[in-house]
């Protein structure tokens, strides 16, 4: 009675704290917020456009904070792992093999920062970059990048960016419109959430293998080698094997734990997943993947115009980074190796150097051409 007693008045006053807020917060925050019938909140700052806290409701209507950040806004920053958390890469996302593409004939070559080959367009990523807010509502934030010729190392041309997050009846959508106003330039963003639905609360285990993955039209992902680059073989996933998601509607993340293909499915040294995965022939506006979580009760179903979808299964967490006050349990305050999933809808890793994907004209921008992105994420209960 006294527990439930106190559990009352917390969540009064989370009510409190769940104000939106036009105007940032002194450490340069934007909260939007949702009513309808499960409430929603998330909170942004300019630093990669990035969504630091989303509370949705679990089957107990408990509040739950289900994507991972910092309580200290200005460590974003300074944080020299930078995980990318819950932020925009850009202009190209993931990997771009052997630092180099060619258009019409003329190669390119960009930043080896992560072996020979690029990740997230190098280090002056958008990630990294304080994006302008150009409009702010209490359900609707838009942020805008300018990424100038050379800002960007070894991109032709300047592109414009702006994202717009807003939230509705428990959903969450996320829109970028970019344009490449002089040239043609690879374009492909992403936004690079990460999840635990339990909020790292659930007793019996931190990791995020009880999650449950489904894609029902996700059939065949791409081979990747051991520093996890597609290698340019597109594979079908088989039945009940390591990368099947979608043969089952519940199939838990560690469902191949036992096998042996999972040390080193995502490259090398690394258990779990970093690839990408197909989204073939569906119905326009279809839920293409859910995650949910049996223990908090929690689902979220995404929709996207993207083809495809990369999986991360936090392999190269290492326990360093700190959890925010509102995840965690007991002693239970790290990000633990294996413990979060990163979900980033997007067009096929490295397109732009497989014409035989015929992803070119997907990945390729400008002139004065539109890109544009849109997902949203739904949260509902078990
Ligand atoms: C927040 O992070 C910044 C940058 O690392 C650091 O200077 C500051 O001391 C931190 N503040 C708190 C309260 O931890
Ligand atoms: C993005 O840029 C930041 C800052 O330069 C850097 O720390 C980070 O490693 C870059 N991201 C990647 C994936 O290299
Ligand atoms: C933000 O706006 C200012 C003023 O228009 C501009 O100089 C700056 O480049 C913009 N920042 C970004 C990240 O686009
Ligand atoms: C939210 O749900 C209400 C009631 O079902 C509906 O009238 C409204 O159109 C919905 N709004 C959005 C943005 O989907
Ligand atoms: C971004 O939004 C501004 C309005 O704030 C608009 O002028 C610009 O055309 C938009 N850019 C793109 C690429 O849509
Ligand atoms: C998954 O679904 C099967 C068949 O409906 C059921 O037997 C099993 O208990 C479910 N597993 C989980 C983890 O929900």
């Amino acid at each position: 009675m006294r527990l439930l007693h106190l559990r009352c008045i917390l969540s009064v006053l989370n009510a409190v704290e769940i104000l939106a807020t036009t105007v940032p917060t002194e450490d340069g925050r934007y909260t939007i917020t949702s009513k309808g019938i499960k409430a929603q909140v998330c909170t942004f700052i300019s630093y990669g456009a990035t969504l630091t806290n989303l509370f949705v409701n679990d089957k107990s209507g408990n509040e739950v904070d289900v994507v991972l950040g910092y309580d200290n806004a200005s460590f974003y920053a300074q944080d020299k792992s930078h995980p990318t958390y819950n932020s925009i890469p850009g202009r190209y996302a993931n990997r771009i093999g052997k630092a180099q593409f060619t258009i019409d004939g003329k190669t390119f070559r960009t930043q080896r920062n992560d072996g020979q080959n690029t990740l997230h367009s190098g280090t002056n990523n958008w990630s990294y970059r304080n994006w302008n807010v150009t409009s702010v509502s209490s359900d609707s934030i838009t942020f805008s990048i300018v990424d100038r010729e050379g800002e960007s190392t070894g991109m032709p041309g300047q592109v414009e960016a702006n994202v717009t997050y807003s939230v509705a009846n428990g959903t969450w959508s996320i829109r970028m419109v970019a344009t490449s106003l002089n040239t043609k330039t690879p374009l492909m963003l992403t936004h690079h959430t990460y999840f635990n639905l339990d909020a790292y609360k659930n007793p019996s285990t931190a990791l995020i293998w009880d999650h449950t993955l489904s894609m029902p039209y996700a059939k065949r992902y791409l081979a990747i080698d051991g520093n996890a680059l597609p290698t340019g073989k597109v594979l079908a996933a088989a039945i009940g094997s390591v990368n099947d998601f979608s043969s089952q509607a519940n199939f838990s993340l560690g469902h191949a734990r036992g096998s042996s293909q999972f040390k080193g499915n995502c490259g090398t040294n690394c258990e779990g997943y970093n690839g990408f995965w197909i989204f073939d022939d569906h119905p326009r506006d279809i839920v293409l993947l859910t995650l949910a979580s049996l223990w908090s009760g929690i689902k979220a179903e995404l929709r996207t115009n993207q083809v495809g979808v990369v999986l991360y299964t936090c392999a190269w967490s290492d326990g360093s980074a700190n959890l925010k006050r509102a995840q965690g349990m007991g002693s239970r305050k790290k990000v633990e190796k294996s413990s979060c999933i990163a979900i980033e809808a997007q067009d096929y890793v490295d397109g732009i150097n497989h014409q035989e994907w015929d992803r070119m004209d997907a990945q390729i921008t400008g002139p004065g051409e539109t890109y544009i992105w849109d997902s949203s994420w739904t949260f509902g209960t078990l």
